[in-house]
């Protein structure tokens, strides 16, 4: 046997992979899944009705460029669909943005608690990922500025942010892309951009619009209900796109895919639904959770950021351990640099009452 070996390019083992939530809880009757910031109200009817007329032609490539997507989007948004791309979800996407935009020995900055995914793009383009503190688990516009440096290419900012659940308002987004020089890509990722309530929060479609160096990524996996079918979208200036459809898979959505988004976007009462079922109950979980002498983080997308003391008895660790053997799935977040929290989608109302119950259950045991 050979002594030589292929050996991937710097960078790559230097990335640990992404941990998803889990899955399964071994032992309970009933479980709850509410680690990974699904919809409980699942994809609308119409959706699945689009999805299941796409199995019949199953052995046709889809439309490379999904333009009855990037229409159905254009329509929903008032955009150029020619300044849209889809992928096969945000994290197509996003892989894509960091493959087309950096290369070896390139800075690209993302927040202290920030997704996950941002330094794992980065380090598989062979960049180097340079961690921005946040304060009190927010972004912060001050220190990712004087992070710059001549090497900085892009800045990820997820808006609102995953795992913590907060939000920058527009005009601190604005500030944040002024005080950047203009060969740096500002990545807005606006997964949870559907159920902010705010009214001084914007998702990114102005910037775009009036900048040169700003693109947005959207998703069909959390309010559309379609995390399984692998489908996001990003809107940016047309010299981006330019780019990124030279480098992108040329059938990197499916055809199902494109036939159920189509449903989705259209589906507004479905998306209102889930709008209000997770207003309603995320205020509740962060009341209630509260009340049991728990802080919680304040959340403007589908999930609560819970913290735990740290102390034996009443860890986060434990907390999910007492939580998991009763069906009930949460995120530990130590990859996330919060090692004492745990992270809880807003789940069905029978899901959140429980987790509550629960909780109540573990603090008062080791009171
Ligand atoms: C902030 C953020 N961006 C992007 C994604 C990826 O979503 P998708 O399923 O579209 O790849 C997630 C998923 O959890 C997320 O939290």
């Amino acid at each position: 046997m050979s002594a030589l070996r292929p050996k991937p390019r710097p960078g790559v083992l230097d990335i640990e992979a992404y941990v998803p939530g889990e899955s399964s809880a071994p032992g309970a009757a009933k479980v709850f899944k509410l680690s990974s910031n699904e919809t409980p109200l699942g994809p609308s009817p119409r959706v699945v009705a689009a999805y299941q007329a796409a199995a019949s032609h199953l052995q046709d490539y889809p439309d490379g460029s999904a333009i009855k997507l990037r229409e159905a989007i254009g329509r929903a948004f008032g955009l150029d669909p020619d300044r849209i791309v889809c992928g096969a979800g945000s994290d197509d996407l996003l892989h894509l943005l960091a493959h087309t935009f950096l290369v070896d020995g390139d800075e690209a900055i993302y927040t202290k608690h920030g997704f996950l995914i941002y330094p794992i793009v980065t380090l598989g383009a062979g960049a180097t990922p340079v961690v921005a503190p946040e304060t009190n688990y927010i972004a912060d516009v001050d220190v990712i500025l004087g992070k710059v440096t001549g090497k900085t290419k892009i800045v990820f900012l997820a808006n609102p942010n995953n795992p913590t659940g907060t939000c920058l308002s527009f005009d601190e987004v604005k500030r944040l892309h002024r005080g950047l020089p203009g060969n740096v890509l500002l990545v807005l990722d606006a997964a949870y951009a559907e159920y902010v309530r705010r009214n001084d929060y914007e998702a990114g479609i102005e910037l775009v619009a009036t900048s040169e160096n700003v693109v947005m990524c959207r998703t069909f996996s959390k309010i559309h209900g379609l995390a399984s079918l692998r489908l996001g979208w990003m809107f940016g200036p047309a010299s981006v796109v330019d780019a990124i459809n030279r480098m992108r898979g040329p059938f990197n959505v499916s055809g199902a895919a494109i036939a159920a988004g189509i449903a989705a976007i259209e589906d507004i009462e479905h998306q209102e639904r889930s709008r209000e079922h997770n207003t309603r109950w995320i205020e509740w979980l962060t009341r209630e959770i509260g009340q049991l002498g728990l802080e919680v983080t304040p959340s403007v997308a589908n999930f609560v950021l819970i913290h735990f003391p740290d102390v034996k008895g009443r860890s986060a660790k434990e907390a999910n351990a007492f939580l998991m053997e009763r069906g009930l799935i949460l995120r530990q977040t130590t990859v996330y640099k919060l090692p004492n929290a745990l992270r809880m989608s807003v789940g069905t109302e029978e899901a959140n009452r429980l987790v509550v119950a629960a909780l109540k259950e573990f603090l008062a045991k080791t009171a």
